[in-house]
C-alpha cells in the first residue's frame, strides 16, 4: 500500500477514536445534568425497587420509553411524577445516546429465589403460557433468557416491585402504549403475575 493511503486510513482511525470519546463525554454530561444516576443507579444498575433496571435494556425500547415519556403517551404515576420532567429535556439525538449508553452496559442476575412455588408457577407461564386463557408463553417474544430483543423489553433481573407495577398496568390497560401486552397481561390473574415477576427477577 501506497505512503499516501496509510497516512489517510491513520486519520480515519484518529477522527473515528475522537469521535467515540466525543461521545461518551457528551453521554456522561447528559447523565449527570439529568441525575440518571441518582434513581437508576451508575451503569444502570440498581437495588431500588422503585427504580427499573436500565443496563443491558435494548437500545430501541429504552429510545422508544423516553419518546413516551416525552410525549405523556406512558402516564402512569410514576412516569409522570419522575420522568416526565426528565424527558421534556432530552432532544431525539440525546435519548439516542442514552439508550446507547444504557444497552451496552452488562445487566446484573442478583434476584433470588424466595418462593419456590410462585417460581415455579412463574416460569410455567412464562416458558408454556397458559392455554385455556389464550394467554401466550412470554418466552416467544421476551426471550429463552428474557433478555429482550429490539422493541421488546429486556425482564430477566429486572426489579420484582417494578415489574408486579408494569405487569398490573398492562392488565389494567393503563400503559396503553404496550399494545401487545395488554392483550397479553389482560388474561392473567394477580397470583399469576406476581407469580411471573418473581420468576423473571431471579433470571
Ligand atoms: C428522580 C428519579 C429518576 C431520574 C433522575 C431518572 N429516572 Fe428514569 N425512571 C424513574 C422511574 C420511577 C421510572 C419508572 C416509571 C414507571 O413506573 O412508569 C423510570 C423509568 C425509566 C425508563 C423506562 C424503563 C423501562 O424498563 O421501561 C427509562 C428508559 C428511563 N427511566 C431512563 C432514564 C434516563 C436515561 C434518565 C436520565 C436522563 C432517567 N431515567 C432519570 C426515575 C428516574
Ligand atoms: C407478542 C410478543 C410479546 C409477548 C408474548 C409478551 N410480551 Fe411482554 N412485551 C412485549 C413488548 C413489545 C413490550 C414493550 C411494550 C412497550 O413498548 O411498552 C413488552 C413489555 C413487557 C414488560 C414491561 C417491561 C418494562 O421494562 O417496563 C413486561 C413486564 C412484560 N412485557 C412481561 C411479559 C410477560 C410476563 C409475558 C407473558 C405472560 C409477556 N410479556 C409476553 C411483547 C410481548
Amino acid at each position: 500500500m501506497k505512503i499516501r493511503n496509510w497516512i489517510i486510513m491513520g486519520l480515519l482511525a484518529v477522527s473515528w477514536i475522537a469521535s467515540a470519546v466525543a461521545d461518551e463525554v457528551e453521554v456522561k454530561k447528559l447523565i449527570d445534568h439529568n441525575y440518571c444516576n441518582v434513581c437508576h443507579g451508575y451503569g444502570g444498575t440498581t437495588t431500588s425497587e422503585l427504580f427499573p433496571q436500565l443496563a443491558s435494556q435494548p437500545k430501541e425500547y429504552i429510545a422508544t420509553e423516553l419518546k413516551e415519556f416525552k410525549d405523556h403517551t406512558r402516564y402512569d404515576e410514576n412516569a409522570k411524577r419522575f420522568m416526565w420532567g426528565i424527558a421534556s429535556r432530552l432532544n431525539d439525538h440525546d435519548m439516542e445516546a442514552l439508550a446507547t449508553f444504557y444497552s451496552a452496559q452488562a445487566g446484573v442476575h442478583e434476584g433470588k429465589i424466595k418462593n419456590q412455588a410462585q417460581y415455579d408457577r412463574g416460569q410455567s407461564i412464562y416458558t408454556k403460557g397458559i392455554e385455556d386463557k389464550g394467554v401466550p408463553a412470554c418466552m416467544t417474544c421476551h426471550g429463552e433468557k428474557a433478555e429482550g430483543h429490539e422493541l421488546i423489553a429486556r425482564l430477566g433481573g429486572q426489579n420484582e416491585n417494578y415489574l408486579i407495577r408494569q405487569l398490573r398496568a398492562f392488565h389494567a390497560s393503563t400503559r396503553e402504549t404496550g399494545h401487545v401486552m395488554n392483550f397479553v397481561a389482560g388474561a392473567i390473574t394477580d397470583e399469576d403475575l406476581l407469580a411471573l415477576a418473581h420468576y423473571l427477577q431471579a433470571q
